[in-house]
């Protein structure tokens, strides 16, 4: 039966599908045998079904990472090191699949799904070269004959919880981090695209990852209770989240019981600037990578596209032409450029967004309507959006582009300032001292001059204000799952 249900997927290698969670290395159900059933967004059509664990299975697969710890702890750094660079051949080989998987679960482009293998790999290989170069330091002591050294160790138990947006890289970005410094894991996918985590593990295993260092847990009903228990179980040292900023809050109220390390990659409400001395070409076709990525499900989206009153006209004008022309369909097939939402609740807010926004002056320029019984949403630029619309206070996640005028460089800091969160910024300006300026004074934690796409696993990733704490990626990523120690030596 699960290998007729595999072979369903068209994959060359059905038998990266798993339709089972892992715990301590055995794929299991739940011990209730509840399944929750996983959809293809494209279709609604279920694409098959994985178990709906629970506090009973939660517990056992901490259980596990406890007791894998130790001598994953004490591999060497290089161990580590060739174990994940093995991943990481793996995720290149095994990559159309991937993709395929990614677009299946998602929705999103088949383009789309195998770029975002390429990026979820490169956070694998990333660490994979962190993992050897996780040097401590020697400090010049206060005192005479004493030495002080710094070392590195990893914090331990690690929960990872994860958004469907990015059903793979979201992982990788943090397993890679994670196992590289020696941290063993406790995996909790989104309910929406679990296949794609289920894979990773298996090449995890493939590739030599020992029984127990990851542990996957599936689960819809019972989320609350696992990330309750994922978050406060003292044998957990570390949370890691990538999702919304109200729930980011809650886990890391959780975590606060036992003062555990956290890294919450929360929401955004990315503003998008173009400055009159803008290259018009090259900003409408940033915003297009920008804001419509996913079909506008990410949480560097622009939400917000501010653009000066002199040149207003002419963006307005050229972005709503490349929008018109988008093919939205299933992400398989290979004429559609943008695939469809991942489910009516994410249509139905785009909706309501479009609805307040006309309803207090905004003018639909092209798009504005989901295509009825479906997921899928036409791709929307709304021009003369007010700022009392509800865009300002909810990130839209989904395919729908806010044109505001704007007159001066420090009305538009302003704007793009008045918001509780703080993740990334764009704007485009061929004024150096303006890109000082406004790269500056934007309050993200991110700044993109004169390009719309960011991600990369080389860079520190995360926000400021509500959109979170830590980095993820880049030189530092992996020092969130490590501690610092310090070992004074005296009586030399
Ligand atoms: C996200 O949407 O949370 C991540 C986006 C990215 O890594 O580019």
């Amino acid at each position: 039966m699960a290998s007729s249900q595999a072979s369903a997927f068209g994959l060359k290698d059905p038998s990266l599908i798993k339709f089972q969670g892992l715990i301590d290395g055995k794929w299991v159900d739940a011990k209730d045998g509840a399944k929750i059933v996983v959809k293809n967004p494209a279709s609604n059509q279920e694409l098959g079904t994985v178990p709906e664990m629970g506090l009973a299975e939660t517990e056992e697969a901490i259980a596990a990472a406890a007791k894998a710890f130790p001598a994953w702890s004490t591999t060497t750094a290089k161990e580590r090191h060739d174990i994940l660079m093995k991943m990481y051949a793996l995720m290149q080989q095994h990559h159309d699949d991937l993709g395929r998987l990614i677009t299946l679960e998602n929705g999103k482009t088949l383009t789309e799904g195998k770029g975002e293998n390429t990026y979820s790999s490169s956070f694998i290989e990333w660490y994979a070269e962190e993992a050897i170069r996780t040097y401590g330091e020697q400090i010049p002591s206060a005192f005479k004959n004493v030495r002080n050294i710094v070392i590195k160790q990893p914090v331990g138990v690690v929960s990872i919880m994860t958004p469907w947006n990015f059903p793979s890289a979201m992982i990788t970005r943090k397993l890679g981090a994670a196992l590289a410094a020696g941290c063993t894991t406790v995996i909790k996918p989104p309910p929406e695209t679990p296949f794609s985590a289920l894979a990773l593990a298996e090449l995890a295993s493939r590739a030599g990852v020992p029984d127990g260092v990851i542990n996957v847990v599936t689960t819809e009903k019972n989320v609350a209770a696992v990330g309750k228990q994922m978050c406060e179980s003292p044998i957990v040292k570390k949370v890691t989240f990538t999702g919304s900023t109200p729930v980011a809050k809650l886990l890391a109220g959780m975590a606060a019981s036992t003062l555990k390390k956290v890294s919450l990659e929360a929401g955004g409400n990315a503003p998008f600037i173009v400055f009159d001395d803008a290259n018009i070409d090259e900003a409408v076709a940033a915003a297009i990578v920008c804001k419509f990525r996913g079909s506008g499900q990410t949480c560097v989206c622009a939400n917000w596209i501010y653009v000066h009153s002199t040149v207003y006209a002419e963006f307005a004008s050229r972005l709503a032409e490349k929008v018109a022309a988008f093919k939205i369909g299933d992400g398989l097939d290979e004429s559609t450029t943008h695939g469809p939402l991942i489910h009516s609740r994410a249509t139905e807010k785009v909706t309501r967004h479009i609805e307040d926004a006309v309803s207090k002056g905004a003018q639909v320029l092209v798009g504005g309507k989901v295509v009825e019984n479906t997921n899928f949403f036409q791709p929307t630029v709304l021009s003369d959006v007010p700022s009392d619309a509800l865009i300002n206070d909810e990130e839209t996640f989904g395919p729908l582009a806010a044109l505001v005028k704007f007159d001066t460089e420090d009305e538009v800091i302003k704007l793009a300032n008045a918001t509780e969160v703080g993740l990334a910024g764009y704007f485009f300006s061929r004024d150096i001292g303006r890109a000082w300026r406004v790269a500056e004074k934007l309050e993200v934690g991110m700044v993109a001059v004169n390009t719309g796409l960011i991600s990369q696993a080389v860079i520190p990733f995360g926000g400021v204000k509500e959109s979170g704490l830590g980095r993820e990626g880049g030189p530092h990523g992996i020092d969130e799952y490590m501690n610092e120690k310090l070992i004074v030596f005296g009586g030399l």
